[in-house]
């Protein structure tokens, strides 16, 4: 099986080989923001690829909104596209390395990304990330994929089980907002510290 190492996902961005990039901000994402009252929560988005949802919410702003992604063509573009972005919260390695503490963690294809053997590290990175009281929020795909992925799917059940492991609480919801591609196979989740 194809490792997927940092090299394998800066190939993809440099052969633009990006089917999940939507190219705007995820509208479910979008409708979940406008009901943050509190704009200087912390926020992290991890795989955040092209970034449009970090660029939304610093747009809005969000100012304490970071991005990870562990390929520096990716973080390139988004640099390129969103220069007023603050350098200090653009974070080019590692998820699974990253030191930091956070309200809110944004998920969105990058669960679907990792090998599915790396699945419950996620969920125990994400919780070892959130302060007490923080949430783990976004679009999980509710299918599975005839090829090999990534993406890789999941179910609702799998999702469930992977996150109550860490999380008091786990919501999972059909997403009745998802783009068009994607409509019916997405659930929305929301996991409390
Ligand atoms: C399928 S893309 C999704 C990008 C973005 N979330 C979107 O929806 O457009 C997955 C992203 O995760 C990044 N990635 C995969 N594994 C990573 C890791 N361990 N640490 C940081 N980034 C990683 C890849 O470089 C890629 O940009």
């Amino acid at each position: 099986m194809t490792e997927l190492d940092a090299r394998y996902w800066q190939t993809r961005y440099l052969e633009g080989n990006t089917p999940w990039d939507i190219g705007y901000a995820a509208p479910a994402l979008v409708q979940y923001f406008q009901l943050i009252h509190d704009p200087t929560i912390r926020i992290l988005i991890p795989g955040a690829g092209y970034g449009h949802e970090a660029a939304w919410l610093n747009d809005h702003g969000f100012a304490n909104t970071w991005i990870c992604d562990w390929a520096p063509k990716a973080i390139e573009a988004f640099i390129n596209r969103h220069p007023d972005f603050p350098a200090d919260r653009i974070l080019c390695q590692d998820f699974f390395s990253l030191h930091l503490q956070v309200d809110l963690i944004i998920e969105q294809t990058f669960l679907s990304a990792l090998p599915p053997s790396r699945r419950p590290d996620y969920a125990r990175k994400c919780h070892q990330l959130l302060a007490p009281g923080g949430r783990f929020a976004g679009l999980l795909f509710s299918r599975t994929f005839e090829q090999e992925g990534p993406p890789f799917g999941g179910s609702r059940q799998e999702y469930l089980d992977l996150f109550i492991e860490h999380f008091s609480e786990v919501i999972l919801e059909d997403c009745p907002d998802s783009i068009g591609p994607r409509m019916g196979s997405e659930v929305f989740i929301e996991a409390r510290y």
